[in-house]
């Protein structure tokens, strides 16, 4: 097993990519912390997770035999963080890796865009990686040793019409991350991203939703920019791509990155 006594801590580990991250990473060895605001918020238009599926998940994976923590965390919230790692502190004594992956979107042109709309999306991830990792690297830095993947997107890499908040905030995870990973390779450190394309989680159906969009037709054009079409890109393929990137196989890779996208990224005008 490649994770044998590590601790894992996930945010927004109760459902999609942050929930088959953490299965994978449960099924190598590795103790589980899932942190999950399980609370909607104003401006996105689909339910976030519920402190019933949080607790679903934690479930999932203490029958495969490893520790688990649900707790309740907003990652922009600088409190709730500090909460959060210091719980993991006082439950497992250390943090061995982080996956920032808590995400969410809107489609708002940006001319018609309000201040909350950008901040809910903003906040979320490029605040919450950095709130993240801010109150994790000191714990790592004195272990020396750690390990940070933060999730960025095919959107951390182009543009999307109405999606400009999500694009500024995945471009600004890019640039965090290699920047990070200058400041802690010195302490055993390594800091990656990981860029998905289209997974056909609850983020995209609930997008695909607003748009009056659902099954089967609206995964296709949502799709429809991959190279490979057979098999579609799942929340597994995004969760192995981190698992490489905080195992020891990955040892010499530190401020880079691997997108997860079917190929879609090398096609793009
Ligand atoms: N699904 C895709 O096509 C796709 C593509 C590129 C990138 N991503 C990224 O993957 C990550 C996971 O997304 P997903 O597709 O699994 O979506 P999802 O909606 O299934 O899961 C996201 C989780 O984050 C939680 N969350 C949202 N805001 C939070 C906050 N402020 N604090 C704590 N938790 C919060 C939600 O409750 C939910 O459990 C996100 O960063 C997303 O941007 C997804």
């Amino acid at each position: 097993m490649k994770l044998e006594g590590k601790v894992a801590v996930i945010t927004g580990g109760a459902r999609g990519n942050g929930l088959a991250t953490a299965k994978l990473m449960a099924e190598e060895g590795a103790d589980i912390v899932i942190a999950d605001i399980c609370q909607n918020m104003n401006t996105i238009p689909y339910d976030m997770s519920t402190e019933e599926s949080m607790a679903a998940a934690v479930e999932s994976i203490k029958s495969m035999g490893r520790k688990a923590l649900g707790l309740k965390c907003d990652v922009r919230k600088s409190a709730d963080v500090e909460a959060m790692v210091d719980q993991v502190i006082e439950t497992f004594g250390k943090i061995d890796i982080l996956v920032n992956n808590a995400g969410n979107s809107s489609m708002v042109a940006i001319a018609e865009m309000d201040e909350e709309t950008w901040d809910e999306v903003l906040d979320t991830h490029l605040k919450g990686t950095y709130l993240c990792s801010h109150f994790v690297l000191p714990h790592m830095i004195e272990q020396h040793s750690g390990n940070v993947v933060s999730i960025s997107s095919v959107g951390g890499q182009r543009g999307f019409g109405m999606g400009g908040h999500y694009c500024a905030a995945k471009h600004g995870i890019i640039g965090l991350n290699k920047s990070m990973a200058m400041e802690v390779a010195d302490h055993n450190i390594r800091c990656n991203v990981v860029c998905p394309g289209t997974v056909w989680t609850p983020m995209m159906q609930g997008i695909a939703a607003y748009f009056g969009m659902e099954g089967d037709e609206a995964r296709e054009q949502f799709t429809a920019g991959h190279l490979i079409k057979d098999p579609s890109v799942e929340p597994e393929d995004i969760g192995r791509a981190v698992l490489w990137l905080v195992s020891d196989d990955s040892r010499c890779i530190t401020g880079n990155m691997i997108t997860v996208d079917g190929g879609w990224t090398a096609a793009a005008p």
